[in-house]
């Protein structure tokens, strides 16, 4: 009967909510294997065997915000700060483009040292020496004016998990500087825009009940995003979180697999945090539906300083050693690394 509720949801790519929250209240391992195959056949049914990879590059961990979960929030005074230069990012991007990427995720905490005229210059560069990449910004939360100013300076993505769809539930996960309000009404915004835009959320964050699960999938029908990003709540030294469970594997597969067939083209990547929690967990996520990897190209010194989140995989790689090793991963469950820009296929029917 649960399986009657995937098989729609394959078919139809929405559910209703009380039908979510049953799906996520009795999950079990049948379920979870069930939902995984409908998930990869969707998958694979428009990207084929290919995974994407995207360079995230972090080009600062400075941040003026005070997330209760995150590792890198304005008081952890136990941060080593750090900025990337211009030259050390387009540093970064130069390396990527030889390894083959041709998607760059410039992301980083909300640095008032990056004004708009220095981001919008920092894209401008990286167009210039790439003309054809992709450029992703994920440094949160800007006016409507900002975003625009991204866009005509060439960024065509932008990713802002919305990080719960329940605004109580957002405040108990952020001080009361933040508004999920205003959160949600960036994405609008991005999506307004004609960003390719990312939401998402962690899975297994503190107090989070199988009803905002529900909403955040509801939610994410409601804006269309072109990604997705989701990954297991992980606790981080020096945040009021540090003492709360992390998510799990299984759930995070699950919602892996539940976002593929509620949007069955969606760019999904199998995360860093998935990673940390498990050793193939990112081999896992692939086998539960997503198919994107975002691989670090952050200059190895700095990469240990950007930690959301304890034990934190790849601080100690290089970017080719990073490359070399998913390769290998992607091949393991049977999938190809491609290193083109990887748009979202209704994006590419468009133009
Ligand atoms: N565990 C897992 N994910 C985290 N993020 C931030 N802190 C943590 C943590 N402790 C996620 C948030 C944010 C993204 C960049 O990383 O969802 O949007
Ligand atoms: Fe970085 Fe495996 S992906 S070491």
């Amino acid at each position: 009967n649960r399986k009657n509720l995937l098989d729609q949801l394959a078919h139809t790519h929405t559910l209703a909510f009380e039908d979510f929250i049953d799906l996520l209240a009795h999950q079990d391992e049948e379920l979870q294997a069930y939902a995984a195959g409908l998930a990869v056949k969707t998958t694979q049914c428009y990207y084929g065997n290919k995974v994407f990879s995207r360079g995230l590059i972090e080009f600062t961990n400075i941040c003026q915000n005070n997330c209760y979960y995150c590792g890198i929030r304005a008081s952890n005074e136990n941060v080593q700060r750090y900025r990337l230069s211009d030259e050390q990012i387009l540093q970064c991007a130069a390396t990527g483009y030889e390894l083959g990427f041709r998607t760059f995720v410039l992301q980083g905490g909300e640095d008032p040292y990056y004004t708009d005229d220095r981001i919008c210059h920092l894209v401008q560069q990286l167009k210039y020496k790439h003309p054809d990449c992709a450029i992703t910004l994920s440094i949160g939360e800007k006016s409507p004016e900002s975003y625009k100013r991204y866009r005509q300076a060439g960024a065509e993505r932008y990713l802002l998990r919305h990080e719960t769809a329940t605004p109580a539930h957002y405040h108990k996960l952020h001080p009361p500087s933040m508004s999920a309000e205003n959160r949600y009404g960036c994405l609008r915004t991005l999506k307004a825009l004609g960003f390719q835009t990312g939401a998402g959320f962690m899975v297994g964050s503190p107090w989070q009940t199988s009803e905002d699960l529900a909403r955040d999938l509801i939610f994410l029908h409601e804006l269309q995003p072109e990604m997705v990003g989701i990954g297991p709540f992980i606790p981080a030294a020096g945040t009021p979180f540090a003492q709360q469970p992390a998510g799990t594997l299984d759930q995070t597969l699950f919602l892996l697999s539940l976002i593929r067939l509620l949007l069955p083209e969606v760019l999904l990547p199998a995360t860093t945090a998935l990673g940390t929690i498990d050793p193939r967990g990112r081999e896992k996520g692939i086998l539960a539906g997503a198919n994107v990897v975002m691989p670090n190209l952050s200059p190895r010194n700095v990469r240990a300083k950007y930690q959301l989140y304890d034990n934190k995989i790849c601080t100690g790689e290089e970017a080719a050693e990073c490359i070399v090793c998913l390769t290998k991963r992607m091949k393991s469950v049977g999938r190809e690394l491609a290193v083109d820009r990887g748009d979202n296929v209704r994006y590419m029917k468009m133009k």
